[in-house]
């Protein structure tokens, strides 16, 4: 399986912070905002990863990440010149994807809790149809709303509907079959004039072949698209980090424990970083 961080957009929401640089290069608390959702695309197991982002700030991205290599990572770059939706994700991906299943994940996202590589790896080995991740929110109408039977089968999902069927949304990750490039090349532009991945997931459902698994109260699960959300995102990791004394999202780590890097790369890349981030490195 094969991964794309969707890292685009204007984020006109949280001007002027994000005139000159792109959102998910901002920090949260004590690293770059894509090393959530880049981290979370390797505790599932993937290795080749697309960066999809603006034409100026993909040069920031490869200053950051380079190729991957050195994280045992095969990264590559790709752009979406204005933002058309997260579906056309998928279109710009077509050549990158070839014949494989493909994870997409938004660059904003952030996934926390015990277990979460379990099911992310259980997700990624799916062999036909998609996965995503339902999610309880207080405000569902800014989000994809899932709508249930009484037996807790989805019937629809809506994009940001007046009137919300119910607090489970769905998140930023997405898995699926390769069929998915099939789909969105069929997409029509929303009102919203965007291709939408709800419309993507309401194929899938349409075919039967949508399953969706329920994050309960011990994930988290946060966005950062508000200047409130970004500095609640990063107490949290802030709060997390600190009681437990270990990092969330550090791609460094994660490459270690997943096997990708060995030891003696760890001891390197932590002589490289001259903070407590690169001490933690150390440490491990
Ligand atoms: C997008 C999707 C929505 C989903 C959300 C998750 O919203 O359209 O279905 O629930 O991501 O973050 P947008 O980023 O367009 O507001």
């Amino acid at each position: 399986m094969k991964g794309i961080v969707l890292a685009g957009g204007k984020a006109t929401r949280l001007y002027p912070a994000t005139k000159a640089v792109c959102k998910q290069l901002l920090p949260v608390y004590d690293k770059p905002m894509i090393y959530y959702p880049l981290s979370v695309l390797m505790l599932a197991g993937i290795k080749e990863i697309l960066i999809i982002s603006t034409p100026a700030a993909l040069p920031h991205f490869k200053d950051l990440l380079g190729d991957g290599a050195l994280l045992g990572l095969d990264i590559s770059y790709a752009e979406q010149a204005e933002p058309r939706g997260i579906a056309e994700s998928l279109l710009i991906a077509e050549k990158f994807i070839g014949k494989a299943d493909v994870c997409l994940i938004l660059g904003d996202n952030i996934f926390y809790g015990d277990g979460l590589s379990g099911l992310l790896k259980e997700a990624a080995r799916q062999k036909e149809g998609a996965t995503i991740f339902g999610y309880n929110v207080k405000d569902p109408g800014r989000y994809g709303v899932i709508e249930f039977d009484k037996k807790k089968k989805i019937l629809s999902i809506h994009e940001k509907p007046r009137e919300p069927k119910s607090n489970y949304v769905v998140t930023g990750i997405y898995f699926y079959d390769n069929s998915v490039v099939k789909i969105a090349k069929a997409l029509k532009p929303s009102g919203r004039g965007e291709l939408e991945i709800t419309s993507v997931n309401n194929e899938y459902l349409k075919k039967g072949k949508l399953k969706i698994k329920l994050l309960g109260r011990g994930y988290a699960w946060l966005d950062m698209g508000t200047c409130d959300s970004l500095v609640e995102a990063s107490i949290f990791i802030k709060t997390m980090q600190e009681r437990q004394g270990l990092m969330i999202g550090c791609i460094e780590e994660v490459a270690y424990r997943m096997g990708y890097i060995d030891k003696e790369r760890l001891k390197e890349l932590s002589k490289s970083i001259d903070t407590g981030y690169g001490e933690y490195l150390k440490n491990i």
